[in-house]
């Protein structure tokens, strides 16, 4: 029976191996630092466009001799496949929104970016988002990264002897960066793909949401709230019920009926405002944005010429083909009378496109557009069939959103929230995870998910915190909190129909909780927004895998419980037992009164040889956090510590004329004494007026020494031992 079964499978596998054809490479080159480009023989850009590269690489060499990762192609049916063989025992990573553990070895995904509410491990392996890209670290800290240039409807293969990505189209190139460390193959990501904008310092706050804040009075009720409870917060949401009938870049005659006056109010308090915009139009011809859409003629339109309309919120839609320039540049124009009412930012949702076909018969769903509806292309893109442009739909409406909130607001750093994309998209827009639910498994896989997608070039990411779906016990929410305040971007949301998640909604005890938690994530704001700085120069996540701090150390490589802020500060969940942490010193940080005794927080520590500048307890980004600026200082064995503060004006763009102010601090011990000083500045803004005093507070052998000064002076510490 046993050999009955290897003939069969032999037979299988003979049978695929004389259909698939073996494709050379025509050419490999390097393209960059250690970076290969390989373009199989008959490559075609006109049948797969780049939707991920920022710009086309300019070949400036060929590929060493030496190199010893190269890809193999195979054509079998049409259908291109690429498959990188592995030697040796090496981590993988990567594959941008993925469920499941953060090493990746021996897992599967369906790259079709797909609206999956509630998904467990085996849904999840088709999620909103595509990232062809994998990670490799071998044992001895070094890694490489592989992209697979193409948006066509694929499945990625991670296992530990073969890298594979089948598609369901024409062949395509391949990248390969090879370098010292799993950071350098995410700076040569980068390289490629580009890095994110810098964000506006509002971004980096707390976000409320929830689906929907129905009415001025209610968005009101919020943020009053906040600020009379006194739990930091810098911005509200607005759901698709701020909307007349759904009908997108239109507010509702009653509920909404004065926008501008709404966000007024909310900046009078200190917030911003983010509202909602979906890719489908409604059907209606009484309604402006159809009429002009229409107009331009830049729906997408099926293979017999009639527009494509699917179900979403508001009945029958268009949708705009993002892939001609002028359907683009018409959903750009949309923008500029919309937040002239005094938006400040933009959530793009739906955009896998996700459509509503449950009045088909199951077997006939496919919850978007129809695979061989045409879209025209134009400009460096082709005409192409949806299963080519699907997986680029979301990443090239937010091209569009993009441009067009930069061009009504040029002053200004845009903030886009998108829920599909495409690796590379970090470009143009910050992601969350999806629809999750209110559960402890998701609160667990919020963490590698999280991680993951930074390993995948997008660092501006993070969950909806608490669960959207289903109903939030307190206990989960003061859980999840306790870490989730250490993502990079940190919004609570809830779906219709589920209690009420705010802060306070739990009790007074939880809110307390909640507190605790949020004003801990915004003494860090002076921390993380260096490394959001750093991001955007180099690609580096935000939220690190423990194993950043030593890619050598094997035992570090699946820890998906704990997690690094930047390099220097070690986060471990409150429900974390027994995560495996890195060696060295690393000290445990109290930021905020009460926060070890709380059981819901999450444990801190901070890295021997580090200063993290902190700030104060502030209510939202508008507040000088710099009174005093802290700087929390850990030695490593040999008495020595560094850190970086970078600072701007928080918004618009004069830090790339120079106004922006990039201070390096150093900390040194001599005998008992331990001098801390300003050591070097870069940038002409002057940040020291903002700078009311430094607080030294320096971490030894688990105990706090404090002194305080000013930024310019040598501050000293006494350590009694
Ligand atoms: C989608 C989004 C969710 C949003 C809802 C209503 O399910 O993922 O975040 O609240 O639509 O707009």
């Amino acid at each position: 029976m046993k050999s009955l079964k290897l003939i069969l499978a032999l037979a299988i596998f003979c049978f695929l191996d004389i259909n698939a054809k073996n494709i050379p490479i025509q050419k490999s080159s390097l393209v960059g630092k250690k970076i290969v480009e390989f373009i199989p023989t008959g490559f075609d850009q006109s049948k797969t466009p780049s939707l991920i590269l920022q710009k086309e690489p300019v070949s400036i060499g060929s590929a060493p001799k030496s190199w010893s990762l190269i890809p193999e192609f195979t054509v079998k049916e049409n259908k291109a496949s690429a498959t990188l063989k592995i030697a040796g025992d090496i981590s993988l990573y990567g594959g941008g929104e993925v469920t499941g553990p953060l090493l990746r070895n021996g897992q599967h995904i369906k790259l079709w970016n797909t609206d999956t509410g509630a998904y467990s491990v085996e849904q999840g392996k088709r999620l909103y988002q595509s990232h062809p890209w994998v990670m490799g670290v071998r044992k001895d800290g070094s890694a490489f990264g592989i992209i697979f240039d193409t948006s066509w409807k694929s499945e990625l293969y991670t296992n530990s002897t073969e890298i594979v990505l089948n598609t369901e189209g024409a062949l395509f190139r391949v990248f390969i960066i090879d370098r010292e460390s799993p950071q350098a193959v995410l700076k040569g990501l980068s390289e490629l793909t580009g890095t994110i904008k810098m964000p506006p310092r509002w971004a980096l706050g707390y976000h409320q949401c929830r689906f929907s804040y129905d009415s001025e009075t209610r968005v009101r009720q919020i943020a009053d709230t906040f600020r009379i409870k006194k739990i930091p917060c810098d911005v509200v949401w607005m759901d698709i019920d701020y909307m007349e009938g759904y009908r997108v870049f239109t507010f509702n005659k009653d509920r909404f009926s004065n926008p501008k006056a709404l966000n007024d109010y909310l900046h009078q308090k200190g917030f911003k405002s983010v509202y909602m915009i979906d890719p489908g139009v409604k059907v209606d011809p009484n309604y402006g944005v159809y009429q002009s859409g229409s107009a331009k003629n830049i729906w997408v339109r099926k293979a017999n010429g009639d527009e494509y309309h699917g179900k979403v919120w508001p009945g029958d839609c268009t949708f705009p083909d993002f892939t001609q320039p002028e359907a683009r540049k018409w959903w750009s124009g949309l923008y500029k009378d919309f937040l002239a009412k005094g938006i400040d930012g933009v959530w793009n949702d739906m955009n896998e496109p996700a459509i509503n076909d449950s009045e088909l018969p199951e077997s006939q769903r496919l919850g978007t557009m129809p695979y061989d509806t045409p879209h025209k292309g134009g400009g460096t893109l082709p005409a192409g069939p949806h299963l080519l442009y699907h997986n680029a739909f979301g990443r090239l409406m937010v091209q569009a959103s993009s441009e067009g909130i930069m061009a009504a607001n040029p002053d200004k750093r845009p903030f886009l929230l998108t829920r599909a994309n495409l690796l590379g998209g970090q470009r143009y827009a910050a992601t969350w995870t999806g629809d999750n639910y209110a559960g402890w498994d998701h609160l667990k896989l919020s963490i590698p998910m999280s991680i993951t997608l930074g390993l995948s070039g997008q660092p501006f990411n993070g969950p909806d915190i608490g669960g959207f779906l289903g109903n939030t016990e307190p206990d989960l929410w003061g859980n999840w909190l306790g870490f989730g305040v250490f993502f990079p971007f940190v919004r609570g949301h809830a779906c219709a129909g589920t209690n009420n998640k705010e802060p306070w909604a739990y009790g007074e005890a939880m809110e307390n909780t909640s507190r605790i938690a949020l004003e801990r994530r915004y003494r860090l704001l002076p921390y993380i927004y260096t490394l959001f700085h750093e991001s955007s120069q180099s690609g580096l996540p935000v939220m690190n895998p423990v194993f950043f701090a030593d890619p050598k150390d094997l035992k570090l490589r699946n820890e998906q419980e704990a997690f690094l802020l930047g390099e220097n500060l070690l986060v471990i969940p409150a429900f974390s037992k027994n995560p495996a942490l890195p060696s060295g010193i690393w000290e445990e940080l109290s930021l905020v009164n009460g926060d070890l005794s709380d059981k819901y927080q999450a444990k801190l520590k901070i890295k021997g040889g580090s200063i993290i500048p902190a700030g104060k307890i502030i209510q939202s980004t508008t507040e000088n956090s710099f009174a005093p600026l802290t700087l929390l200082v850990c030695l490593d064995n040999q008495g020595k510590a560094e850190g970086q503060l970078y600072t701007d004006a928080g918004d618009g763009w004069e830090f790339k004329q120079g106004g922006y102010s990039l201070m390096h601090f150093t900390a040194k011990r001599n005998g008992n004494v331990v001098n801390i000083r300003l050591a070097d500045k870069k940038g002409a803004r002057n940040v020291e007026k903002d700078i009311k005093g430094v607080n030294i507070e320096l971490i030894y052998k688990g105990k706090t020494y404090k002194t305080s000064g000013t930024i310019n002076g040598n501050m000293q510490i006494e350590l009694k031992n």
